[in-house]
């Protein structure tokens, strides 16, 4: 019922090059599966949104951002996605959060703009390993959750992924196992049943993100609640990226 998805969110790496490069091996690799089978984004450093776009103009490969930022125009960065060809933006990245300091509030900002301005936002959740460890992880996720989406109505939401990523899981190599993230995955998408409705919790598309590789991507994605995957290392190396698409579909 849910179409799976996989996005690549490369951070900072890549030149305007090897950028190109890279976009034009993945859409040549999916060309059979991406749109159709299977939602494929890739999420650029913002420098080379313009010119990954370009390069995809004739795929069904979407291509995200990295962030948003809130106003939608006037004296801030001019973060005018749309224009620039992105569908996707991605909100509350753990490096957002834990390194810039980003709060729930602003993510919900943010993640309210992009629904405005017609972006479909990605907001990621996700526990620090002292919370895991705390047996805090459903009331973090919940905080999250429900702080990130505050404000806005059933109808809204249909445009929102989430991605739960593991802080401890991201770029360590260290992954959840399909069972510890499963288990999230379905306590996200009750949680969701109670802020809205079955119905559009049963829609929402749940992605696991968190060193997901060729070898543990199947595995991951048998799970019943994970939709597919939000890659960052793998996800510069077309090669690896398209065996964690194949793996989903
Ligand atoms: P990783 O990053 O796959 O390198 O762990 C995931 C992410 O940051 O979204």
């Amino acid at each position: 019922m849910r179409k799976p998805f996989v996005a690549g969110n490369w951070k900072m790496n890549t030149d305007s090059h090897t950028s190109v490069k890279l976009v034009e091996r993945i859409a040549c690799g999916s060309e059979e599966t991406a749109g159709q089978s299977i939602t494929v984004a890739v999420c650029p450093p913002f420098v080379y949104l313009q010119a990954v776009a370009k390069a995809l103009s004739s795929s069904s490969i979407a291509v995200g951002s990295q962030d948003v930022y809130f106003e939608r125009e006037g004296a801030f960065t001019g973060e005018m996605l749309k224009d620039v060809g992105c569908s996707y933006c991605l909100c509350g990245h753990s490096e957002r959060r834990h390194v810039i300091g980003e709060s729930d509030e602003l993510i919900n900002k943010k993640v309210a703009a992009a629904i405005a301005g017609g972006l479909l936002p990605i907001l990621c959740v996700g526990e620090l390993l002292e919370e895991r460890e705390a047996s805090q992880t459903n009331e973090v996720v919940t905080r999250q959750v429900k702080e990130g989406l505050a404000g806005l109505i059933a109808e809204k939401i249909q445009a929102v992924t989430i991605a739960y990523e593991p802080v401890w899981a991201i770029g360590t190599g260290l992954t959840a196992t399909p069972e510890q993230a499963q288990e999230v995955h379905d306590f996200i998408r009750k949680l969701l049943g109670q802020m809205y409705n079955k119905k559009l919790a049963g829609e929402i598309r749940i992605l696991y993100g968190g060193s997901v590789k060729p070898d543990n991507a199947a595995d991951l994605m048998s799970q019943k609640d994970i939709d597919g995957s939000l890659v960052g290392g793998a996800s510069l190396k077309a090669d690896d990226f398209l065996a964690i698409i194949q793996a989903a579909v």
